[in-house]
């Protein structure tokens, strides 16, 4: 992984940061730009939080992917009066453009740097948790973690706190059961405007993305081998036939894996899929799906990769025992590991999120409605504070219904209403045939 050099933070009106290059900021304001034009949803809250301004007052950290859609989520935030400081929420995620035009152009307090090493990554997380936040965002549940260990001195000011991922949520709910939850928490994630349609379309679509721009490899006759049948395993594998791969899935839920043969995938075990692949991808949130007796099967030129939140799914250091070659840098974001077989496999993006290490992440028009979800849920919360206790909440359905209406009407796409004779009927028990 690239070492990061260190930035100390200028002392002109600039906010504070740790950024790759200010130099690249009209790049990243050009993207950011592009990026908004395709997330109506958020725009339009960025219009009214100006007007209204629901966060004054209030300190936000956010630990996210650094991308033009975050970009624009913070946008949206910081016209909502809140001060925001932002950093990575994946070593490899940051987009460097980006994270240079918001503090220059946007006045956004940044630390995060592409390829920033683990030492870095968690002193980012400390400089922006030093602004003593009563809002915190995650994308992975690593700030509300450190507020429980080594800073959990600043716990008590938390107000509310959001969460982006599947993952995340599991690891708060678990917090929750063990009775150790120190503030209440949102499972954005869980809001049907996210995870039904960015999880399993923004994945889909940015996981291939990824894979493409890392290898320039045809999918089209290759077997992909799809672990984890959850939404984004879902969008995954069925972008992945769309580009004409034969797609084998393996699960380890009998509901899910049943799901997946109706769905018309081939089905099997990852002892059995480990000889057929040509590209394997695991989405299962899970640790070491792919393992060393995995990789000892496997075909020669096998591409490996992750999108599943952590880069644990893959064991890659069982990988580097047993492999009697190492290759770093094939190519960008491809390391190649030669095997007693003979055999080299090829690991993508060091096993973390391929999407974002080699590709862009989900397109904006997808992140506008998770992003819609998380600005709409951050107001919600804090209008609602007085209420919360130290659990994990759902989004308000209101939420996602206000969403989705905008986004369809942002797509010019009408709908039916029912009539009241259709209300009636719906609420009747007593009319049949
Ligand atoms: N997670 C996946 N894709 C993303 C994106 N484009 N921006 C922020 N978070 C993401």
């Amino acid at each position: 992984m690239t070492q990061t050099q260190t930035h100390t933070p200028t002392k002109s009106a600039l906010p504070r940061h740790d950024v790759r290059d200010l130099a690249l900021a009209p790049e990243g304001k050009k993207r950011i730009e592009w990026a908004d034009k395709d997330m109506p949803v958020l725009r339009a809250i960025r219009e009214r939080f100006a007007k209204e301004k629901p966060l004054a007052g209030y300190r936000m950290a956010a630990c996210l992917h650094i991308t033009t859609e975050t970009a624009n989520l913070l946008r949206a935030l910081q016209a909502g009066g809140a001060e925001i400081v932002a950093c990575a929420s994946n070593p490899l995620s940051t987009q460097d453009d980006n994270a240079a035009s918001l503090v220059k152009d946007f006045g956004i307090s940044v630390y995060a740097i592409k390829g920033e090493d683990r030492d870095t990554y968690f002193r980012h997380m400390n400089a922006a948790l030093d602004i003593k936040p009563n809002v915190t965002m995650d994308d992975g549940c690593d700030l509300v973690s450190l507020l429980h260990g080594e800073r959990k001195d600043l716990a008590g000011n938390i107000v509310a706190s959001m969460e982006e991922t599947t993952t995340g949520v599991i690891r708060l709910k678990a917090m929750e059961q063990q009775g150790i939850l120190k503030f209440p928490a949102v499972a954005v994630n869980d809001a049907m405007c996210k995870h039904f349609f960015d999880n399993r379309y923004g994945t889909g679509q940015s996981t291939l993305d990824g894979v493409i721009r890392a290898t320039d490899h045809l999918i089209a006759g290759k077997t992909v081998v799809v672990a984890g049948y959850g939404y984004c395993g879902k969008g995954v594998a069925s972008r992945a036939r769309g580009l004409g791969g034969h797609v084998v899935v393996t699960e380890i839920d009998p509901i899910k894996a049943i799901e997946a043969v109706m769905d018309g995938f081939q089905v099997m075990s990852m002892h059995e899929a480990a000889a057929k692949g040509d590209i394997f991808i695991t989405v299962t949130g899970n640790i070491h799906v792919i393992r060393e007796e995995h990789f000892r099967l496997m075909k020669d030129g096998a591409l490996v990769c992750n999108s599943g939140h952590f880069d644990v799914e893959l064991d890659l250091v069982a990988l580097a025992r047993i492999a009697t070659k190492t290759h770093k840098g094939l190519r960008e974001f491809v390391d190649g590991y030669t095997l007693p077989s003979g055999h080299t496999v090829m690991v993508l993006g060091e096993g973390r999120l391929i999407n974002l290490a080699a590709a862009h992440g989900h397109p904006a028009s997808v992140m506008d409605m998770s992003f819609a979800v998380q600005a709409l849920a951050t107001e919600w919360a804090l209008k609602n504070k007085a209420g919360l206790k130290p659990q994990v909440y759902n989004v308000p359905a209101e939420i996602d219904a206000w969403v989705a209406k905008l986004k369809l009407q942002s797509m010019a796409v009408n709908i039916d209403t029912l009539t009241p004779e259709q209300v009636k009927y719906l609420s009747s028990h007593d009319m049949g045939t």
